[in-house]
């Protein structure tokens, strides 16, 4: 995050009042205590302690920025930096530790009882992710996200946390980027469990992901939203995509209708099940996923440009693991720099691109960027290319204003 003094204000314009800075982790990368108290074992713990030479370094999460243990400090640094609202999200394991809501973790409700009722003293607003890629591996056992089953699971686990925490966390995020853990987990599988299915573990995972969160957005609007008043949603990770030449805008929008089409409820029928290997979704699974978000969650960082593949050329899945059924070609622009990080190319007028997008094929609908960054293996603080990326996509978006 930059600081705020300076970000308030960029190219001369300031951000319009309503208009909120936060900061956002996911429990497996700050947490920490992977094995404290009545802690379940996570499919990253089982992942990085079964397979240490996939992660650079042998690094784990086993005790990561330590946040269980540090919370007061991190709110402190939070609090010192004037964020409007922490995004975070609650390890599943730790507050069920078989997965399932036959018992509660004392130790897994006071922590993040404690985390939110600090923010609040703050002055920070909790946004709370349900799910951020640390399944409890009894689940994953069972199949995890390719167990049809798991809509319901994932769905009573949500009700519980809106039980405990729903009286002060008003914005709720139920998934944190389903098309991109089901493409690591289940197409690529470079990520926990580290499955390869390429175009079918990964659609499976899709439509049970889709209807996990339907489940659970049915669930607060029916038993809890008229006390309580919050909003909730779903975060997805979007590349924004460019046609590769003037030729190429319909394979462009192919690509987009893909990525964010693919996942997020829409206003007619058709839009929802465009592949045979997706399976289909019954008449009442569409009426139940449909309309679920009551504003739009984007992870932004980086852009793709899209053209339509030659005969017989190769069609690589990565990073667009739709692309060989979509018979495209995914590349970059040779002006995009690339961060530390390979794939993540700086377009900053994607953002703005992508926004406009939304807005023209969703309407008028509240976005909340939940996540947008910079990769850098430097350890500098200093980080000078960080800040740039930061103003300059910030400019982008001030821009739409
Ligand atoms: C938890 O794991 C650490 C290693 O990360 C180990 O040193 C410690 O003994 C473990 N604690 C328990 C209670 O098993
Ligand atoms: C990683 O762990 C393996 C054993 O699993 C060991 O052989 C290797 O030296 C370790 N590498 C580093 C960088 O620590």
């Amino acid at each position: 995050m930059p600081n705020l003094s300076v970000c308030a204000v960029v190219g001369g314009r300031d951000f319009p009042p309503g208009f909120k800075f936060g900061a956002s982790t996911a429990s497996y990368q700050v947490e920490g205590a992977w094995n404290a108290s009545e802690k379940s074992m996570s499919i990253w713990d089982t992942y990085v302690h079964t397979y240490p030479h996939k992660i650079a370094n042998n690094a784990t999460g086993d005790v990561a920025c330590d946040s269980y243990n540090n919370w007061k400090t991190d709110i402190e640094l939070a609090s010192k930096m004037g964020l409007h609202f922490y995004r975070f999200s609650i390890s599943w394991p730790r507050l069920l530790p078989s997965g399932f809501p036959d018992y509660i973790s004392k130790d897994g409700k006071r922590y993040y009882n404690n985390l939110i009722n600090a923010l609040l003293e703050n002055g920070i607003e909790p946004v709370v992710t349900i799910y951020h890629f640390d399944l409890p591996q009894s689940l994953q056992n069972l199949g995890g996200w390719t167990n049809p089953l798991i809509a319901d699971w994932f769905a009573n686990y949500a009700r519980v946390v809106f039980s405990l925490f729903g009286d002060r966390v008003k914005t709720w995020i139920t998934l944190n980027e389903p098309i991109t853990f089901c493409d690591i987990s289940y197409n690529i599988g470079n990520a926990a469990p580290g499955y390869t299915s390429p175009g079918v573990g990964s659609y499976i995972c899709n439509k049970n992901a889709m209807l996990a969160h339907a489940k659970a957005y049915r669930i607060y609007e029916k038993e809890f939203k008229s006390k309580y008043n919050g909003k909730i949603s779903i975060s997805n990770q979007v590349f924004w995509i460019e046609p590769h030449t003037k030729s190429d805008d319909k394979a462009a929008e192919k690509a987009r209708q893909l990525m964010a089409g693919m996942i997020i409820a829409k206003k007619s029928k058709e839009e929802g099940l465009p592949y045979s290997r997706l399976p289909a979704f019954t008449k009442e699974e569409i009426k139940l996923v449909k309309g679920s978000y009551d504003f739009l969650g984007l992870n932004f960082y980086t852009s793709r440009t899209a053209r339509v593949a030659k005969p017989g050329e190769q069609i690589g899945s990565w990073p667009f693991y739709g692309a060989p059924d979509l018979d495209i070609i995914v590349d970059v622009k040779p002006k995009w720099k690339k961060s530390d990080i390979w794939w993540l190319y700086i377009n900053p007028e994607g953002i703005r691109n992508q926004l406009v997008w939304f807005k023209k094929e969703y309407g008028d609908i509240e976005i909340l960027i939940t996540e947008n960054g910079f990769a850098s293996y430097k350890d500098d603080i200093d980080d000078k290319d960080r800040v740039q990326y930061y103003k300059e996509h910030l400019e982008q978006v001030i821009y739409l204003h």
